[in-house]
């Protein structure tokens, strides 16, 4: 039987494995990858050094570009070698450290011709999670196609990005602006500021001056209406962000990407997550804040999203320049499995700032 070599977890801290699965057949409107290129994500090391939602061995990664190989019978938006990028994590088939994934058609999109294929990379993972972010949790509309001269009905309203500088908030930031959000307000490192800026942030603050809480109790006295914490660190943004809404009396909705970190992944530390955001240490938030965890698996719910999302949406934009990918740190190593082990150790010890750690899945050029 033929098989296919896969990077799998084979449980908590311990070195990642290869194994080999057999050779899938795509079925209805599935399509089959050979992946070319994938980017490292905190859910990889969340999932590795902490066990979070995995059934080892599980293979890791739920982002890549690679090469159509085979269609399913109803398949009919690519052909057999067409470039695509996805965002692919419902079954072991589907993620994305293995030399074939199987998925519907509708977890693609097709990579534009003016982008490289290590940038395309960066995107389908948090582009997705932006997007669902905005649309589902905090409610913003967001049509498509947007309408001309469209104006969002929440522009007068101030939105802080927590966390700008990450992945997910630059595409955040960069979608918001698009459509023609004015009022928005991140904390990133000072390093960041200026691409954030042009992302459309009109307020940077620097996440670690020690009176960061002051400053944005004193910029936005009643509280901002709209927050998105990018980051879902205990001590790093939920507690500072509890503190900076403490004179905050009008309603904010607040959405916190899960898992809520309480111990970071570290080199020779075990994590330690929740995907609680009903209180802080135990104590609910005040009435006037609506805090909602932010799962953006469940972004297939929306019929809309799930047909034009990926396959449609994201690489319009890429290609238009209006989202502009993560800036890459490519990975060497001599086998899948060592640039999958690098990548992540890169993650572990916080060795990227504001980029994509992206490596090569399969050797094929
Ligand atoms: N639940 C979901 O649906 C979902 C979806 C996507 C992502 N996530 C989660 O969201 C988190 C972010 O993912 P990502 O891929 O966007 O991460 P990322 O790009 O790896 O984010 C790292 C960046 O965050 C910045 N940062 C770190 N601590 C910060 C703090 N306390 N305040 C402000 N900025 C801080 C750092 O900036 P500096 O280097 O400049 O300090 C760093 O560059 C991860 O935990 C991920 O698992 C959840």
């Amino acid at each position: 039987m033929a098989t296919h070599s896969a990077v799998v977890t084979v449980g908590p801290g311990l070195p990642l494995e290869i194994i080999h699965l057999p050779a899938p057949t795509p079925r209805d409107n599935e399509i089959c990858v050979r992946p070319l290129w994938a980017a490292a994500t905190p859910l990889d090391l969340h999932q590795a050094d902490g066990g979070l939602l995995v059934q080892p061995p599980q293979v890791l990664g739920d982002g890549i570009v690679g090469t159509v190989i085979e269609l399913g019978p109803t398949a009919t938006k690519y052909r057999v070698g067409d470039t695509v990028f996805g965002f692919t994590w419902r079954t072991q088939a589907e993620k994305g450290h293995q030399e074939v994934v199987v998925a519907p058609e509708f977890l693609f999109g097709k990579v534009p011709g003016n982008v490289s294929l290590q940038a395309a990379v960066t995107l389908p993972n948090n582009f997705v999670s932006a997007w669902h972010t905005l649309t589902k949790d905090l409610g913003f509309e967001l049509p498509w196609p947007k309408p001309e001269g469209y104006v969002p009905r929440e522009r007068e309203q101030w939105i802080l990005i927590w966390g700008g500088g990450s992945s997910v908030g630059q595409f955040a930031l960069q979608i918001l602006k698009w459509y023609g959000y004015t009022n928005l307000a991140t904390t990133a490192s000072k390093a960041h500021h200026e691409k954030l800026q042009r992302y459309g942030a009109a307020k940077c603050f620097d996440y670690r001056d020690a009176d960061v809480e002051a400053q944005l109790l004193s910029f936005a006295p009643t509280g901002f209406p709209f927050i998105l914490d990018c980051i879902g660190n205990l001590n790093g943004s939920v507690l500072p962000i509890s503190r900076a809404l403490s004179s905050s009396s009008s309603t904010v909705k607040l959405a916190i990407l899960l898992p809520i970190i309480i111990r970071d992944p570290g080199p020779g530390t075990t994590p330690i997550y929740s995907m609680d955001v009903s209180t802080i240490l135990g104590t609910p938030w005040p009435a006037n804040v609506e805090a909602v965890g932010v799962r953006t698996h469940f972004y297939l719910d929306n019929e809309f999203l799930k047909e034009k999302l990926q396959s449609e949406i994201m690489p319009s934009l890429l290609e238009w320049g209006v989202i502009e990918p993560n800036e890459v740190v490519l990975v060497e190593g001599g086998t899948m499995l060592e640039r999958a082990e690098r990548a992540l150790a890169i993650l572990r010890e916080k060795g990227v700032s504001g980029q994509r750690v992206v490596w090569r899945v399969c050797e094929d050029t």
